[in-house]
């Protein structure tokens, strides 16, 4: 039996905690239960966020072991071994790998028949694994995706044009990663075409609102270097992806979801954007793109599909 919002995060190092700050904030859930490998920060961080509860709302943060995954609701994962100097992308893939083949057997083996929610990176490549190892019908995983890229772009655009974020209405599509795009051809505000709203105000020049995809595409190489890595913003982005699930909002979010078809592609998690509720991925909303768009969303599948085939993930099936 899953109990109405348990969660499990398995993975309690920046990114981890992070969202464990933000959900328990926002109050998202009655039970939050961390694993790590390093058991001590999982108890003292379950501690130090218990002490936040007479602040926000009832509910119990603790240390988890596998066996708690049985009856909860959503398993997020953010562990994962961090990239070394030297190490190429393929050799983190398989580390990777390794460890979500030996994670994924035990949050199945639990009895866990909840919904999982990947960010670790390769996060496309990652969510795929945990589909395959799992055994998890493909709209009960879901991958962090490009929200968090989405959510960068709003965010790019409300500042060149003085706009709210939460009104512009825009999506990064695609691998997260260096193959990402930006639906320009269906980018709007209130309805208008951006492209629109900037021949109506001359104040906006057009490079700078090409310029904002360019600042999302280097923002976490660019926050890596000042501060060694990215958390809040993704801790943020998994604890909206959580609410969704928990409260059956039907949100929509540009998650890491399962194609078979929509954008001609089959067989691939890629970040596209889907309706998130209590059963996962409800529908993957499959936006007319322009020719351009079409040939990037291509682009980023097959890099993504040479990557699972190079690490062995899939056969090679041309
Ligand atoms: N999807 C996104 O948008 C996004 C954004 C930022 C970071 N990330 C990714 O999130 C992941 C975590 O990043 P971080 O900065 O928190 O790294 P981190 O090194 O701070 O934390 C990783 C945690 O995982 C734990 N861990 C490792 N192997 C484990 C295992 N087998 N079982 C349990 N725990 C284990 C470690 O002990 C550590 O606490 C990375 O893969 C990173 O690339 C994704």
């Amino acid at each position: 039996m899953i109990k109405d919002s348990k969660i499990i995060l398995v993975g309690d190092g920046a990114v981890g905690s992070s969202f464990a700050y933000a959900s328990t904030i926002l109050g998202i859930g009655r039970q939050l239960g961390i694993i790590d490998l390093n058991e001590d920060k999982a108890e003292g961080d379950a501690m130090d966020l218990s002490d936040a509860l007479s602040f926000t709302k009832p509910k119990e943060i603790f240390k988890a072991d596998y066996s708690d995954c049985k009856d909860a609701e959503v398993v997020v994962i953010t562990a994962g071994a961090p990239q070394k100097p030297g190490e190429t992308r393929l050799d983190l893939v398989g580390k990777n790998l390794k460890i979500f083949k030996d994670m994924i057997g035990k949050i199945k083996d639990s009895g866990f028949e909840g919904i999982y929610v990947v960010a670790s990176n390769p996060v496309d490549i990652l969510t795929y694994a945990t589909w395959k190892y799992s055994g998890a019908p493909a709209e009960k995983v879901i991958g962090s995706g490009t929200s968090l890229d989405t959510s960068r772009f709003k965010k790019e655009i409300a500042s060149l044009i003085g706009i709210d974020p939460r009104s512009v209405d825009a999506f990064i599509l695609g691998e997260h990663g260096d193959t990402e795009f930006p639906v320009w051809s269906h980018t709007n505000v209130g309805g208008l075409p951006i492209y629109e709203w900037v021949a109506n105000h001359s104040e906006v020049d057009e490079m700078a609102l090409l310029d904002t995809f360019e600042k999302v595409r280097n923002a976490a190489y660019e926050i890596i270097n000042k501060k060694g890595a990215t958390f809040y913003g993704i801790g943020m982005a998994l604890a909206r992806l959580v609410e969704s699930i928990i409260n059956d909002e039907n949100s929509v979010y540009s998650t890491s979801s399962y194609l078979d078809g929509e954008y001609g592609e089959k067989d691939i998690f890629i970040g596209v954007p889907s309706v998130i509720g209590k059963e996962g991925v409800k529908w993957v909303i499959d936006v007319p793109l322009t020719d351009t768009e079409k040939e990037r969303m291509k682009k980023s599948a097959d890099t993504l599909r040479k990557v699972m085939v190079d690490s062995g993930l899939v056969e090679d099936k041309n």
